[in-house]
């Protein structure tokens, strides 16, 4: 396949950039680097624009003649969308509005899209079906199922093939070490406690321990970027084979809940650190559990996790962050 890999200088694109080279396919990244990194496009070369420029991507897909885009450009921090929708309608809605305008204006026919579990707010049952009504709560997650509807609304109207991916808790990195997380202000659970184990994060908690859950704290489903990385390729792969083209919405988890408490603990017995850390208050917004069913993605890609055991996810999310904080220095 020849793929453009909207966003792929960024964490789960550029580790999809990879997977993709590896299996043979052609990529070309599209990213601004407004929070990607231009050392981790390695897979292919990189087409500098903002998902806001028609212009530019209308160029960049007439040169590239992809058959299908991935698209992972996206602000995805709940509280800053909560604090700044603005910035979050005009990028994550705006921004995929101004993709499908540029496929229909080019012809360019598939597209798998980054959607997340945030669309489905605080979900009454677990594991979370996509059949779950979609009622986020903060903008993120908004966004996210405009983002879907109006992959819906093109669908019908312009024949635009598209799949969404409804990530439940993105984590680990590049099992060799060539790329993964690297955010500023970093907000995500494990590498924070990374960095705390490291010594360098003073103020790192625990973000509320009175949840109605076993111990207290917040169960969220770690999937593996690696394993996000696959999806990504089957589901590509099914449009471009696809007749009808009709579009789907799929989550990507395990089906197994951790809790912070276990994942502090695999953090310490992975690292060999011990980790000290205070209890805080609940973080605004944050739903106690949040577990995938993700037997659509087995039976429409025949896609499961491969690499999202706990002991993976830490020591994949350790070594990437050593192997970066070296470069740093
Ligand atoms: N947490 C802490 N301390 C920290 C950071 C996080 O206790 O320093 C807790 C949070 O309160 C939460 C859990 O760890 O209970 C996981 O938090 P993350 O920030 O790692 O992940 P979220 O579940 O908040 O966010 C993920 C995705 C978002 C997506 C959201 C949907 O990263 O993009 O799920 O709910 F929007």
């Amino acid at each position: 396949m020849n793929i453009l890999v909207i966003g792929g200088a960024g964490y789960i694109g550029s580790c999809t950039s990879k997977a993709l080279a590896e299996a043979g396919h052609r990529v070309t990244v599209y990213d601004n680097l407004s929070t990607g990194h231009r050392d981790l496009v390695k897979w292919g070369p990189l087409f500098e624009g903002d998902i806001l420029d028609g212009e530019s991507l209308r160029a960049c897909l007439r040169k590239t003649r992809p058959d299908g885009i991935l698209h992972f450009a996206a602000f995805s921090l709940v509280g800053e969308s909560v604090q700044n929708p603005g910035k979050y309608f005009r990028n994550n809605v705006g921004g995929t509005l101004s993709i499908l305008e540029a496929m229909r204006d080019t012809g360019v026919r598939n597209i798998v899209v980054s959607s997340s579990a945030a669309v489905y707010g605080t979900p009454k049952t677990m594991p979370i079906t996509e059949d779950a009504p979609a009622s986020p709560i903060n903008p993120y997650g908004e966004t996210k199922l405009f983002m879907e509807q109006m992959l819906a609304d093109f669908a019908r109207a312009h024949g635009i093939c598209w799949t969404a991916l409804r990530y439940f808790n993105a984590a680990g990195g590049d099992p060799d070490g060539e790329t993964g997380e690297r955010h500023a202000p970093e907000t995500h659970l494990i590498p924070r406690a990374l960095m705390a184990a490291d010594g360098c994060l003073p103020d790192f908690c625990v973000m509320g321990d009175d949840y109605p859950t076993p111990d207290g704290t917040c169960i969220r489903d770690y999937i593996h970027v690696s394993d996000l990385a696959s999806a990504h390729i089957s589901a590509a792969a099914r449009l471009l084979q696809e007749k009808d083209g009709s579009g789907l919405s799929l989550n990507l988890g395990t089906g197994t809940g951790l809790s912070v408490r276990q994942i502090l603990n695999a953090v310490e017995q992975t690292t060999g650190l011990p980790l000290h850390c205070a209890t805080g208050p609940r973080r605004a917004g944050d739903p106690p559990s949040l577990v995938a069913d993700a037997s659509r993605a087995l039976s429409v890609l025949g896609w499961k996790p491969e690499h999202s055991n706990v002991q993976d996810i830490i020591r994949d999310a350790w070594n990437w962050y050593c192997i970066d904080k070296a470069k740093k220095h």
